[in-house]
């Protein structure tokens, strides 16, 4: 059971790492950068300190399900996916889907190139919608790690 301890072990690094960035994004960076804190060129500054954190969140996201997956197929816990009192583990895996959609495909792809356009004609509407998808990914996420830790530790609300 050693591989599934190390296994854990990683799965929680992973999600301090991720979540815990995403944490200092939404609550420190953006409201600094939407103040001007960082220089007048709002989307430069914010473009500088994401890419920087965009690539630990994706690795972090590539460890969290890689463990995850890996607990899961060990443990032969496929059943929990099908038991409302397992709720925890189904936001789990969506927020996990949902993270990997936004990072691997939406940013690179659709949404860099669209804030940029938006950010230069709208600067306060665009930071201001920007601030609010990090809160809700932040509360999402919350939630998710706040029902998993109760979850596994046998708490359950129904
Ligand atoms: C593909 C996605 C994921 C899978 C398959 C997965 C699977 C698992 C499994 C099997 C466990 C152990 C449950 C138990 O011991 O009863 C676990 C624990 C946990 N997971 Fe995930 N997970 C995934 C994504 C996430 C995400 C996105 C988060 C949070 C942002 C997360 C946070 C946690 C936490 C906090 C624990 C509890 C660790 C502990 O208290 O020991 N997981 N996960």
């Amino acid at each position: 059971m050693t591989d599934v301890i190390v296994a854990r072990a990683l799965h929680v690094l992973a999600v301090v790492i991720w979540i815990g960035g995403l944490t200092m994004v939404t609550t420190v960076i953006l409201p600094a950068v939407r103040r001007g804190a960082f220089g007048p060129d709002r989307l430069q500054a914010f473009q500088t300190i994401e890419h920087g954190f965009a690539w630990q969140a994706r690795s972090a996201i590539i460890v969290v399900g890689l463990t995850g997956l890996y607990m899961v197929w060990r443990l032969d816990l496929w059943d929990r996916f099908h038991a409302a009192a397992y709720w925890w583990m189904d936001a789990m895996v969506c927020l996990w889907l949902l993270f990997v959609f936004v990072l691997f495909i939406a940013e690179p792809f659709i949404l860099r190139r669209h804030f940029r356009c938006w950010a230069t004609a709208r600067p306060d509407t665009a930071f201001a919608w920007l601030h609010r998808g990090h809160w809700l990914l932040l509360v999402l996420a919350s939630f998710t790690i706040l029902g998993a830790v109760a979850g596994s530790q046998g708490w359950s609300v129904f």
